[in-house]
């Protein structure tokens, strides 16, 4: 019998089976239940997008009439549909440069970016919440009003207050860790629903 993977479990097993690249899509797929903020037609924008799960699950939720826009560092070796594209870059450094040139504007602003890790809990939060806050950003400039963000991030002492700042940005925030996120990570997704 082959030894099991360290990592490997029923979510990445599933993955495996359903043909997405990451068990990630299982998180998004738990908050587009609970809270259905990606709806036909809407344009999407995916920051965080390598290996492709999430940007494979919004295509099929927009719809030939919608549209979703990944961004990474890292290549995308998924196929992607029609109503996707891809800009490989850093959102960190150049993220309003990417961006501005699509002349786009978005329904929905989702980031799973997630930092290289450590080992130090400490800095890993801090990095998580500075990508964060680079996410923040580029919703600011690029999220319709009434439009919604979902923002990964690894709880740390300034998790709260970019809580607060989100409840002053949109009409509803909440915090959501979906029952696929491992027990062990502190990962938490942020979600503010309805821009002001
Ligand atoms: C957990 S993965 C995302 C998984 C993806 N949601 C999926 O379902 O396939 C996090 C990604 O964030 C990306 N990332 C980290 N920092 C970034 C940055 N500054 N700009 C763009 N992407 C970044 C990493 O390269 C990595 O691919």
């Amino acid at each position: 019998m082959k030894p099991k993977k360290k990592w490997e479990d029923h979510y990445s097993r599933k993955a495996k089976k359903e043909d997405f690249p990451a068990r990630s899509v299982y998180k998004l797929q738990e908050i587009q239940k609970k809270f259905r903020i990606i709806k036909k037609g809407d344009v999407v924008l995916d920051l965080g997008c390598s290996p492709g799960s999430w940007l494979l699950y919004t295509s099929e939720l927009v719809g030939a009439e919608g549209f979703v826009v990944g961004v990474d560092i890292k290549p995308v070796e998924v196929n992607i549909a029609s109503n996707v594209k891809v800009i490989t870059g850093d959102i960190s450094r150049d993220g309003i440069g990417l961006l501005a040139p699509l002349e786009k504007e978005y329904n929905i602003i989702l980031s799973d970016m997630a930092p290289a890790t450590t080992g130090r809990k400490d800095v890993d939060a801090y990095n998580s919440f500075s990508l964060c806050n680079d996410a923040l950003q580029i919703a600011r400039s690029f999220l319709m009003p009434g439009g919604s963000f979902v923002c990964k991030i690894f709880q740390g002492p300034d998790f709260i207050a970019l809580a607060d700042e989100m409840k002053n940005m949109f009409r509803t925030q909440k915090n959501f860790k979906p029952k696929s996120s491992r027990k062990a990570s502190k990962e938490i997704y942020l979600i503010g629903i309805g821009r002001k």
